[in-house]
This record gives structure tokens, sequence and C-alpha cells, in this order.
């Protein structure tokens, strides 16, 4: 599905980001570039996979990103797909969220995903395609108790997702913007939520289960995909339910 194409993934180390560029590499892409803060073991692990490519980059780091751009364009001319996919979270009830925490999240989840499509989108436009997928979450579009930082940064890609639906098709260029909301999937980031919580999401998940990457993966690949090209500015919830 996603032959010849050249694509970035960030927070690619582990969990979701990680499935994504194991999936795309299946389907045919020429190049992913796995991008994370902490690449751990991952040069090692992808020795073998000739079409992808582990970088470590930090998504607030707007100079490294330039750096990695540049890099890109000189060897391949044009990326065809970005999923701004890092992200943090720091929970906390309103009156004990400290500043650090707001700013952490906010850094990270909002800035990180502006400074990663500013870099890409330009170049998108220029070569007249391209799809950029964002993280959101179903909390971007419910809220959660404890979630403040984490809510606002969610709702706030997909309120960017439909501004830049809109003005990357300027003069017809065929560069598109989508968000996948995931439910409750199991990562690294939900391992540490209790049985009880856990419990309670899945009783209230018509489906009745947690998500797995795979699932998320899946749409991610749809919309990287060229079997999604009239379909821009949306967000595709992969939540079992979840929100309906
Ligand atoms: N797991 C869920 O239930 C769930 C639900 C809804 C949305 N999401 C979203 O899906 C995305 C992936 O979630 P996950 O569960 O795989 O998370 P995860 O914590 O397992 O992985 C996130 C990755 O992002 C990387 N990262 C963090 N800060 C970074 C930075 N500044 N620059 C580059 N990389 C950075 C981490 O090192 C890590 O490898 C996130 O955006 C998350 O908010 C997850």
């Amino acid at each position: 599905m996603l032959s010849n194409k050249i694509c970035i993934v960030t927070g690619a180390a582990q969990g979701i980001g990680k499935t994504i560029v194991e999936r795309f590499a299946k389907e045919g892409a020429a190049c992913v570039y796995a991008c994370d803060v902490n690449i751990g073991d991952m040069e090692e692990s992808y020795s073998k996979d000739k079409n992808i490519a582990v970088r470590q980059l930090n998504v607030c780091d707007r100079q490294a990103i330039q750096t990695l751009i540049e890099t890109i364009t000189q060897e391949h001319g044009r990326v065809d797909v970005l999923v701004n996919n890092a992200g943090v979270t720091r929970d906390n009830l309103i009156d004990r969220m400290t500043e650090e925490d707001w700013d952490i999240v906010l850094d990270v989840n909002l800035k990180g995903v502006f400074n990663m499509t500013q870099a890409i989108a330009p170049l998108m436009i220029e070569n007249n395609s391209g799809s950029v997928i964002t993280m959101s979450s179903v909390v971007g579009t419910d809220g959660n108790i404890g979630q403040s930082n984490y809510a606002a940064t969610k709702g706030g890609v997909i309120a960017m997702t439909k501004g830049w639906a809109k003005e990357f098709a300027r003069k017809g260029a065929q560069v598109r913007a989508n968000c996948v909301a995931p439910g409750f999937i199991e990562t690294p980031m939900t391992k540490d939520l209790s049985e009880k919580v856990l419990e309670h999401m899945k009783n209230k998940t018509p489906l009745a289960r947690m998500g797995t990457s795979t699932d998320i993966a899946n749409g991610v690949t749809f919309l990287a995909s060229e079997q999604s090209s009239f379909i821009t500015g949306q967000t595709l919830k992969i939540d079992g339910g979840l929100v309906i």
C-alpha cells in the first residue's frame, strides 16, 4: 500500500510508533525514518531492515528537525508521509498539576507536532503530494479527569489538522492532513494504569477490550496510502466504540 513512499514517524521507539514503522516497512515504503528522542537499541534491532532508518530526534528541537529534513531532502528529494506520533503524559488533577507538567506536555504533544509539520508540509506542497497524520486521542474530544494538559494538546491537534487540511490543499495541492484518535491501547504508555481503571475502560468500551498498536497502525496505514486520497481534515476514531 505504501510502495516507494518516503515516510517519517516520530516517537518510533516503542508502542504505537514502533508498530507503525514496522507496518510501513512491510507495506513497501522506500524508506521509513524511525525517529525518537530516545533510540535505545533501535539501530541494532533494525540493522537488517534496508528500508528503516533510525534517527535520534527530539520533536521540540527545531534545529535538529531542520537538519534531518535537509538530509532527507538531499537523499530522496521528498517526504510523502509524516506521522506525528510522539507523545507524553503528566497526569494530575488541576489543583496538583505543576506548571512543568503543563509545559512539557504542551511542548511535545502540541508544539512538537507544529514543529514537524511546519518543517515538512511546505515540501509536500511543493511536490503536490503528501499525507500528514497526527495522533490525537478520544481525550481530545471528550476530555478526561486529571488530563487538562494532555486533553488540551489532543484537542489542539484536531483543530490544527482541520486548518491544515484547508491550508495545504490551496491551489489544488494533493496534500492531506488527518488525525487518528485512539481509545485505550495496550502500550508502555498505559501499562501503569491500575487494574481498576483498565477494567473500567474495558467495561465502557462496546467491543470490551483494549486496542492493540496494530489496530492503530491499520488506520494510520490507510490514511498514509492512496486508498484515502479523498479524505482530509478528518479524525478517525479507533476506540472499539468508546466514543460514539
Ligand atoms: N496508548 C494509548 O492508549 C493512547 C491513546 C490515545 C492516544 N495515544 C497517543 O498515541 C501516541 C503513541 O502512544 P504510545 O502509547 O505508543 O506511547 P509510548 O509512551 O509507548 O511511546 C511514545 C514514544 O514517544 C517518544 N517521545 C516522547 N517525547 C518525545 C520527543 N520530545 N521527541 C521524540 N519522541 C518522543 C518516547 O520516547 C516513546 O518512544 C501518543 O501521541 C499518545 O498520546 C495513545
